[in-house]
C-alpha cells in the first residue's frame, strides 16, 4: 500500500485524472447552463411571436365580431404545434377559448414564466387585449410545453457525462503510460548509480539526453562522487604515506636488533643498539602522536581551553625551548610586535614550535629568523620569516598537505615526517582561522591568522 502512495506514477496519474474531471465538470456546467438559457430564450421568442399572430387574428375578428372565426383561425395556426396552447379570456375572466389548467391568476402582463403544471414544465406569457368591441375579450395567454427542450437538455447531460467518463478513462490510461515513459530515465540513473563502488569511483552518471530536472539531480550526485573520489584518494595516499613512514624506522629497528642478537656482543654494543632503537621508537611515537592529533582535528574536535591570551609570552617560551638549537646553528631570532587572541595557548605553542623548527631547518647558519605578531581588523597574525630559497607558488599550496616534503632527503630525521605544517593548518582551522605561506626574494614567511 505504501509503495502505491509514494509512487510518482500513481500520484501523477491520479492528479491528471482529477484535473480532467474538474475541467470537464466546469466546462459541462457552463455548457449545460448556456444551452438551458438559450432554449428558454428561444421559447420566449416563439411565444411572443405567436402572441403577435393571435393579436392579429383578434384585430381581424373585432371587425366582423365573430368569435367562432377567431377560434377557428387560432386552431388553424396551432395545428402542427401540439406543444403550443392559446387561451382567450373575456372581461369576466371566463375562458372563451383554450383548455383547462390555466394558471392565469398569477401572471402579470408581458411576463414570461416557466412553471411545472401537472408534472410538466410549461412556459407562459400573456397579453391584454383592448378595444375588442362585441367580442368583449380581455386577455390572451399562450403556453409552450417545454418537455422537448427538457429532453434535449437531458440528452446533452448524458452525452457530457459519457464524454467526461471516457475522457477520465483515457487520461488514466494515457497518463499512466506517459508517466512511466517519463520516469524511465530515473530507473536508468538508479541502475548506473548501483554499479558505483569503491573500486569504480571514477564512474559518473550519464547525463546526456536527460531531462533538465533530472540533470540537476544527476549533476549534484556526480559532484558528490567527485568529492568522494578525491577524499578516497587522499585516504589511500595517506595510508601509503603512513606505511612508507613506518617502513624505514621499523627496518632500522629490526636490522639493529638482528645484528645485536647475531653474536655475543659486548654490553657497550648492546647499550648502543638500545639507544639507537629508543631514538627510532621516539620518532615513531611522535609520528603516531601527530597522526592522532590530525585524526582528532578531522573529527572536528573543538578547542577545549580557549582563553584570551597574549601571544607574545607564548612565542618567547617557544624560542627559549629552541635556544640551544639556535645557538648550535648560529641563528638569531627577533620577536616583533604584540597581539592577543582567544585561543588555546598550548595549541598556539605547538603551532609556533612547528613553524620555528622549520625556519631553523631552512635557514643557513648565521642567518636571522623574525617572529612577528600583528593584528588587523580583528585578526591576529603570527608569522615566522626566514631567509632561504624562495618557494615556488605550486609548492606553497602543497606545503600544508600531510606528509608533503619538498626534499625529503634533506629534512629526513626522526621527528620530521612532513606533518608539521599540516598540524599548523589544523590548529589554525580549529581556531576558525587559516595558515598561509608567502615566499619571494629569498625570504619565506609562514604563519597563521586567527580571529581575535
Ligand atoms: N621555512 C621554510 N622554508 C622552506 N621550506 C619550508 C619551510 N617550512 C616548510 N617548508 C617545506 O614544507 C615541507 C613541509 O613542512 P612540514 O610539514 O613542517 O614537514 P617537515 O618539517 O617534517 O618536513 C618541508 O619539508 C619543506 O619542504
Ligand atoms: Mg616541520
Amino acid at each position: 500500500m505504501k509503495s502505491l502512495f509514494f509512487s510518482i506514477t500513481a500520484t501523477l496519474t491520479l492528479w491528471l485524472v482529477a484535473v480532467t474531471a474538474v475541467t470537464f465538470l466546469s466546462a459541462g456546467v457552463v455548457i449545460y447552463w448556456g444551452v438551458a438559457y438559450t432554449l428558454e430564450q428561444t421559447a420566449r421568442e416563439e411565444l411572443i411571436g405567436k402572441l403577435g399572430i393571435v393579436q392579429h387574428f383578434v384585430d381581424e375578428a373585432v371587425q366582423d365580431g365573430n368569435l367562432e372565426t377567431l377560434r377557428h383561425h387560432i386552431d388553424d395556426v396551432m395545428t402542427g404545434h401540439g406543444e403550443l396552447t392559446v387561451w382567450l379570456l373575456n372581461e369576466k375572466d371566463e375562458v372563451v377559448h383554450g383548455g383547462l389548467g390555466l394558471p392565469v391568476g398569477q401572471l402579470r402582463e408581458g411576463d414570461f414564466e416557466v412553471r411545472t403544471v401537472s408534472g410538466k414544465k410549461v412556459a407562459f406569457t400573456r397579453k391584454s387585449l383592448e378595444n375588442t368591441g362585441s367580442l368583449q375579450l380581455r386577455m390572451a395567454v399562450i403556453a409552450l410545453d417545454m418537455a422537448p427542450r427538457a429532453r434535449l437538455l437531458r440528452a446533452l447531460l448524458y452525452l457530457m457525462l459519457t464524454a467526461g467518463s471516457l475522457a477520465m478513462l483515457l487520461t488514466f490510461t494515457l497518463s499512466l503510460q506517459v508517466t512511466r515513459h517519463g520516469l524511465r530515465p530515473i530507473g536508468r540513473l538508479s541502475r548506473q548509480a548501483a554499479t558505483i563502488a569503491p573500486n569504480s569511483l571514477a564512474l559518473r552518471l550519464d547525463i546526456r539526453g536527460i531531462a533538465r530536472e533530472l540533470e540537476e539531480l544527476a549533476q549534484a550526485f556526480n559532484g558528490v562522487l567527485d568529492r568522494l573520489e578525491s577524499a578516497y584518494q587522499q585516504v589511500r595516499s595517506f595510508n601509503a604515506d603512513v606505511a612508507h613512514e613506518l617502513r624505514t624506522p621499523l627496518a632500522t629497528l629490526i636490522s639493529g636488533t638482528q645484528l645485536a642478537l647475531s653474536a655475543d656482543r659486548p654490553l657497550t654494543h648492546l647499550r648502543a643498539t638500545l639507544e639507537s632503537n629508543l631514538e627510532e621508537l621516539e620518532g615513531l611515537k611522535s609520528l603516531v602522536n601527530d597522526m592522532m592529533f590530525l585524526a582528532h582535528a578531522d573529527h572536528g574536535t573543538v578547542v577545549q581551553d580557549l582563553v584570551d591570551a597574549n601571544l607574545r609570552p607564548e612565542v618567547q617560551k617557544v624560542c627559549e625551548f629552541y635556544d640551544a638549537l639556535l645557538e648550535n646553528s648560529s641563528l638569531k631570532v627577533a620577536i616583533e610586535g604584540e597581539t592577543a587572541a582567544r585561543c588555546s595557548p598550548a595549541l598556539m605553542r605547538r603551532a609556533i614550535s612547528n613553524l620555528l623548527s622549520n625556519a631553523i631547518k631552512f635557514t643557513a647558519s648565521g642567518g636571522s629568523i623574525k617572529l612577528s605578531l600583528t593584528e588587523q581588523g580583528g585578526i591576529a597574525e603570527i608569522a615566522v620569516a626566514n631567509p632561504g630559497t624562495s618557494i615556488p607558488v605550486e609548492m606553497q599550496e602543497r606545503m600544508f598537505d600531510r606528509f608533503y616534503q619538498a626534499d625529503p632527503a634533506r629534512v629526513r630525521s626522526g621527528d620530521s615526517h612532513g606533518l608539521g605544517l599540516a598540524i599548523v593548518s589544523a590548529i589554525a582551522k580549529m581556531h576558525g582561522g587559516r595558515a598561509f605561506c608567502e615566499s619571494a626574494d629569498g625570504m619565506t614567511c609562514v604563519g597563521i591568522r586567527i580571529p581575535q
